[in-house]
């Protein structure tokens, strides 16, 4: 039997926890740069071989920056009870508890959570240690995405949790103090995945793709390709209100996993973006995602970046794929999440003929242009996280933060890049590697 792809390579897990302190720093760390950048990613305890990827048990990894110094990083996993083997499903239904926490991790009015879509959210300490689960003081009733979204206007936190069983979609929103204010069953809603969402100034936007609930699928993750499976998008006004006046929109089969962008244009369309796959896309990544044969060589398979544009007046939706490169990990300047971005960056993979390397890209919408920053040989970077510059002016006036993983070295560094032209600034050495994961966040102290 061939070793699983999530558990070797970039993707092998570490096997401790270590803290180190006073890292070195090649480069100048701009001084602005004061807070935590942490990633999750899914790193099974040592001997433990998930049935799929997403089941493996979250680890964060912190790096301290302040004053340009690096200060310290650590690794720690999420101590939920899944860490420990207890079992999602239990006689009396979900436990909520047993959640892996490895998707992604944010802050909300000064808590940290460690999040993971089929489970409640855990809390960290700014030292990573685990607190234990989040529940809205009771009134969150049901899991929670790992993709809120956090209006930069109001300082609420949009989110959703799903279900394959009714009640399928469920809408909230936590004020900027962190107290759930809102919430609403959406009308209308399926099984089908749904991973990430969409937040404009004035709509949520929700996507069922062509993947759906399949009680056969025996990964542990029960969702599969199916043909038959409607795929459309949901559009309602924001604010509990909203979900009673949804419209659903058919468009082309595919799945898209997460949300680069979305906003109201001009004309009050609401244009939405994100790297999308076919069926074929699909089930090179499935078979990655399970360790199953003829899988593709990377996790995301020809995915490539696609736009819509909703008119809610006419009910029309144009749909066009507007890149080839495949990608994943789109991010952007969030202060225009919600609004019209002009930049747009995300992680470029090898083609699936294994070409091409991996890197950072940005793409500037208004004029076409993408511009890559290659990762070198065997280096994968992470999710590129911007942070605005101090008195930033432009949308692209900051940094991408990104932790590469060095195979030849068995090592990582998180290398800061000018997000305009994306030279490198600085790159801070990590005493070991980094497991290549999924999401991140960069938290300023300004915001603790
Ligand atoms: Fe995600």
């Amino acid at each position: 039997m061939t070793a699983k792809p999530y558990l070797t390579g970039h993707y092998a897990p570490v096997a401790d926890e270590l803290t180190a302190t006073d890292l070195t720093v090649e480069g100048t760390l701009p001084p602005e740069l004061t807070g935590c950048l942490i990633r999750n990613s899914h790193n099974p305890k040592p001997g433990v071989t998930p049935t799929h990827w997403f089941k493996g048990s979250g680890m964060v990894h912190g790096i301290r920056l302040r004053e340009g110094r690096a200060e310290w990083y650590r690794n720690r996993w999420v101590r939920t009870p899944a860490l420990d083997g207890a079992p999602y499903l239990t006689e009396h239904g979900p436990d909520l508890t047993a959640s892996t926490a490895g998707t992604h991790v944010i802050e909300h009015a000064g808590r940290l959570l460690a999040l993971c879509e089929a489970n409640f959210p855990f809390e960290l300490t700014p030292d990573l240690d685990t607190v234990g689960p989040h529940d809205f003081d009771g009134k969150l009733r049901s899991a929670m995405t790992a993709h809120p979204k956090s209006d930069p206007v109001t300082g609420e936190l949009h989110f959703f949790g799903s279900s394959p069983f009714p009640p399928y979609l469920v809408y909230y929103v936590a004020d900027a103090d962190g107290h759930i204010t809102h919430s609403a069953e959406v009308p209308g809603a399926g099984a089908a995945l749904k991973h990430d969402f969409a937040l404009t100034r004035h709509h949520v936007v929700f996507v069922e793709g062509t993947v759906t609930f399949d009680p056969t699928e025996h990964s542990g993750i029960p969702y599969s390709w199916q043909d038959g499976q409607p795929a459309r998008i949901g559009v309602m006004p924001r604010g509990a209100q909203g979900a009673a006046a949804i419209r659903w929109f058919p468009i082309e089969p595919g799945s898209m996993l997460h949300v680069a962008n979305a906003y109201e244009d001009a004309h009050g369309r609401i244009v939405l973006e994100g790297p999308t796959v076919d069926r074929e896309g699909f089930r090179l990544s499935w078979n990655w995602w399970v360790g199953a044969p003829g899988r593709g060589s990377e996790p995301n398979t020809r995915s490539h970046n696609r736009r819509w544009t909703i008119d809610l007046a006419t009910g029309r939706v144009d749909e066009r794929a507007v890149d080839d490169l495949a990608i994943e990990f789109p991010t952007l300047n969030e202060d225009f999440l919600g609004v019209e971005n002009r930049y747009q960056y995300a992680v470029s993979f090898p083609d699936r003929h294994g070409f091409g390397g991996y890197g950072v890209v940005k793409y500037d919408r208004a004029t076409g242009e993408r511009r890559i920053h290659q990762a070198g040989d065997a280096r994968l970077p992470s999710e590129a996280v911007f942070v605005p510059a101090a008195g930033a002016t432009r949308e692209d006036d900051g940094y991408l933060l990104t932790v590469v993983s060095d195979l030849k070295q068995d090592a990582s560094h998180l290398l800061v890049l000018d997000a305009a032209g994306l030279d490198t600034i600085a790159t801070v050495h990590l005493p070991r590697r980094v497991t290549a994961g999924i999401h991140g966040s960069w938290i300023p102290d300004t915001k603790a």
